[in-house]
């Protein structure tokens, strides 16, 4: 995945040279790779070409690198630390923060676009369609304007329900559904299933990083701990409490395997993710 993404990106000689390093300085040598890597699960479950799935993992990638960006923008989180490393915006500078988000997001579609994904042309447009979903604003820009929207609040359950699945579940989701669709081993009904269990470890993984933000240090997480409660955001431990909360991402974590039961051996890496998703340490 590394060098996939290196090689999608420009070169850092290109010009404008500033611009484009921002852009690899977002999205090389850092982050869990957990969009990638449900992609490449969801894709063994269906027999997908692992080049294809790559394609997607990558756009998929670059869209969560531009949506980090954004996030940590003094006009959104104001973080300065991100994956063990300064914000972008505090390496170079706002505007080219802004800029290198701008650039990513249609650089996701442009490999999209330049590479065969699926049998059918229209299949392949079904699949730019799901992403441009993903991440406007029904999706990850719509959750994080909820997001912003709601500082200071206390939101009822459903509403954070609702906020968490868009702006970090519509991208998870995303990410194992493209990756899906790179083969052609699924019908509409294993789609389902596999669809069931990407909106379950993906409203988990938003749940995990509630809960790791109040009980995981600064140096563990590579992001500054805390800051939730500090900006006054709601989120599942505000709403529900520590317990509740990870005794929630518990119940997703088994809600995520039963949606998988039928699968079988197929499905163990997806089981594993999703293992890892709720008991990650960071
Ligand atoms: C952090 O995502 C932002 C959220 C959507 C919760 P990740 O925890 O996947 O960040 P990286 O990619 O590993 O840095
Ligand atoms: C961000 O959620 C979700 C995105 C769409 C980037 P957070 O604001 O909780 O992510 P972190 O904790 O800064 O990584
Ligand atoms: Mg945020
Ligand atoms: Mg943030
Ligand atoms: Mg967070």
């Amino acid at each position: 995945m590394e060098t996939a993404l290196q090689r999608f990106l420009p070169a850092p000689e290109i010009v404008p040279e500033r611009l484009h390093r921002a852009m690899r300085y977002a999205v090389l040598g850092g982050g869990k790779r957990v969009r990638p890597l449900l992609a490449f699960a969801a894709g063994e479950l269906a027999e997908a070409d692992p080049g294809r799935v790559e394609v997607v993992a990558g756009a998929v990638e670059m869209i969560h690198a531009y949506s980090l960006v954004h996030d940590d923008l003094p006009c959104m989180d104001n973080d300065v630390l991100r994956r063990g490393k300064p914000t972008c915006h505090v390496e170079f500078d706002e505007a080219t923060a802004l800029l290198a988000g701008d650039a990513l997001q249609p650089l996701a579609f442009q490999i999209l676009a330049e590479h065969v994904l699926a049998d059918s042309p229209e299949a392949q447009f079904e699949m730019l369609k799901i992403l441009a979903l993903a991440s406007g604003s029904r999706g990850m820009a719509g959750g994080q304007a909820i997001d912003l929207a709601s500082v200071g609040k206390m939101l009822s359950l459903p509403e954070l329900e609702f906020m968490h699945i868009r702006k970090t579940g519509a991208l998870i989701r995303a990410a194992a559904v493209l990756g899906a669709r790179c083969g052609h081993g699924l019908d509409a009904s294993e789609l389902g299933r596999l669809e069931r269990y990407a909106k379950t470890v993906g409203l988990a993984f938003q749940v995990v990083d509630d809960v790791l933000d109040c009980d995981t240090s600064t140096a563990t997480l590579g992001k500054t701990a805390g800051k939730d409660a500090a900006q006054e955001k709601p989120t599942y431990v505000s709403v529900i409490g520590l317990a509740r909360a990870r005794a929630l991402a518990e119940e997703l974590r088994a809600e995520a395997h039963a949606a998988l039961a039928s699968f079988g051996a197929r499905a163990v890496r997806l089981r594993e993710l999703a293992d890892f998703i709720v008991l990650r340490k960071f």
